[in-house]
């Protein structure tokens, strides 16, 4: 090895290190020559009651791990046992955890009684391990497949089936991918908050029916409640001590419902959206965070006392006006602790080159009659598209106007790329960061310019599993199509 390498390996270590873990230079600088690695990445452990799912691979740099879909009995909080899907048995899935760079080998066994993928949503995988069910067959009953792929990028991601999604995601199949790199600051405490929304029936036992109701397949699901990693969060569900500084991972994984959050008893900035951590973080009161996105909050606890996340969700009050209700759906009692707080060193993070669109599309994005349930969602004029609406060239820069032409909202999500929304100065568009899905309030247009480094064919749908399983579910073309004809089902039945 020339010494220029070795003395930027040893510049490598020693920036991570911050001098705090010689260990790790000194690992660097022991190790044979040929086989010095850079630092590791920590891998602190993870705030999240369904655990990780357990790396079987000891090679460092390969995480391999089995997933099963299957049924299993899910107690809410309020010890009623209830028929759900789940992943290795839990709700939500256990977290992938991996850094970036990392091949990861996922053994995946399907025990429903119907078909279905796994989609890793925002991974900018190739396409043929997207789990669209458009390019993979999908795995039936009984049958296994192998997801492989090397994770690019780090942030918080999660995964979900791609066949009657609607169904599939409500009844409990979704899981947190947390990937890490040497960027990310150390926190005394990293959560996993996975919100949802659950339509529960009065008979506790059951699901109300799919695609039945006219608000349903107008405006999606919307559940009566709501759940933070699948308990009902009514209750104290965690302590911390007070002057610790933590990271929290927010995933809206609900149906339909758009989730606006804030924080009490606690100081918050936003440090990562969907595409990792910002360069600037900043502050808000209000988070507005549509179904598919995710944000990583940096929370400061510097008093005792109960901190509470809040979900404020518009409800009719006994007049029949509009009332807003803010519920606690996630309740931590910070508890006196010897310490001081200390300040996070916020990383410089690669700068990344600004890009001029060299293209302009447009998505219209409309509800028309007609159909097996009488409203089909449309992009572009059409529903299910069979070939992709547009062919891109890979790398290509594009700003794409999306266009609401009904009331319902559209939070809208572009596979295997990431975008960033042109900021027009309101709560949905201020949203800073690389993005993988946009809200496109009813009535409204949103523009986002997309970086297209990701060849394949990829799916590009609302997010609100009722309109993307109504027609709302289109893809593109980033480069040559190599996939194999599609099989005969769009993501539906
Ligand atoms: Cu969350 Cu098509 O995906
Ligand atoms: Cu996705
Ligand atoms: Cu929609």
């Amino acid at each position: 090895m020339h010494s220029n390498t070795w003395l930027l390996l040893l510049g490598l270590a020693l920036a991570a290190c911050d001098g705090s873990n010689d260990d790790a230079t000194l690992a660097v600088m022991d190790a044979d020559v040929p086989d010095a690695e850079p630092p590791a990445v920590r891998m602190p452990e993870l705030d999240f009651p369904s655990g990780v799912l357990a790396d079987e691979n000891p090679e460092d740099g390969v995480v391999e791990v089995h997933l099963t879909a299957g049924r299993a009995s899910i107690d809410l909080g309020d010890g009623v046992m209830r028929e759900m899907y789940a992943y290795n048995g839990h709700v939500p899935g256990p977290a992938l955890h991996a850094k970036a760079g990392d091949r990861v080998v996922v053994h995946f066994r399907n025990e429903l009684a119907e078909p279905t993928t796994v989609h890793w949503h925002g991974l900018r995988i190739p396409a043929s391990m997207d789990g669209s069910p458009r390019i993979q067959d999908p795995v039936e009953p009984g049958e296994e497949f192998t997801y492989e792929f090397v994770v690019p990028d780090a942030g918080t991601f999660w995964y979900h089936p791609h066949v009657r999604a609607n169904e599939q995601v409500e009844k409990g199949l979704y899981g947190p991918i947390v990937v890490r790199d040497r960027n990310d600051p150390e926190y005394d405490v990293e959560r996993v908050m996975m919100l949802d929304d659950i339509l529960l029936g009065e008979d506790a036992m059951t699901f109300p029916p799919f695609l039945a109701s006219h608000p349903e397949l107008m405006h999606g699901r919307y559940g009566n409640v709501l759940l933070t990693n699948a308990r009902e969060s009514d209750r104290v569900l965690a302590y911390g001590d007070a002057y610790t500084i933590e990271r929290w991972r927010i995933v809206n994984t609900a149906n339909a419902r758009t989730m606006e959050l804030s924080i009490h008893g606690a100081r918050f900035r936003v440090i990562g959206t969907d595409g990792g951590l910002l360069a600037e973080p900043y502050e808000t009161e209000r988070l507005l965070v549509p179904v598919g996105q995710r944000y990583d909050l940096e929370v400061t606890f510097d008093a005792v006392g109960i901190v509470q996340l809040l979900s404020h969700v518009a409800t009719l009050d006994e007049n029949d006006e509009v009332v807003e209700v803010a519920t606690p759906v996630y309740d931590i009692d910070v508890v006196a602790a010897d310490r001081e707080l200390r300040a996070i060193e916020w990383p410089t993070l690669p700068t990344r080159e600004p890009r001029e669109p060299s293209r302009e599309v447009m998505l219209d994005l409309e509800a028309v009659t007609g159909g097996e349930h009488g409203i089909m969602w449309t992009i572009n004029g059409m529903s299910h598209p069979e070939e992709p609406i547009f062919t891109f060239d890979p790398g290509e820069t594009v700003r794409i106007r999306i266009v609401n032409k009904n009331g319902p909202e559209h939070p809208f999500h572009l596979h295997g790329q990431f975008f960033e929304i042109v900021d027009q100065g309101n709560a949905w568009t201020s949203q800073p960061g690389l993005k993988d899905t946009v809200l496109v309030p009813g009535l409204e247009t949103v523009e986002i310019i997309a970086y297209l480094d990701n060849p394949g064919r990829w799916m590009a749908h609302c997010h609100i599993l009722e309109h993307a399983e109504l027609g709302m579910m289109a893809e593109i073309l980033v480069g040559e199509d190599e996939t194999p004809a599609p099989p005969d089902v769009h993501g539906h039945h």
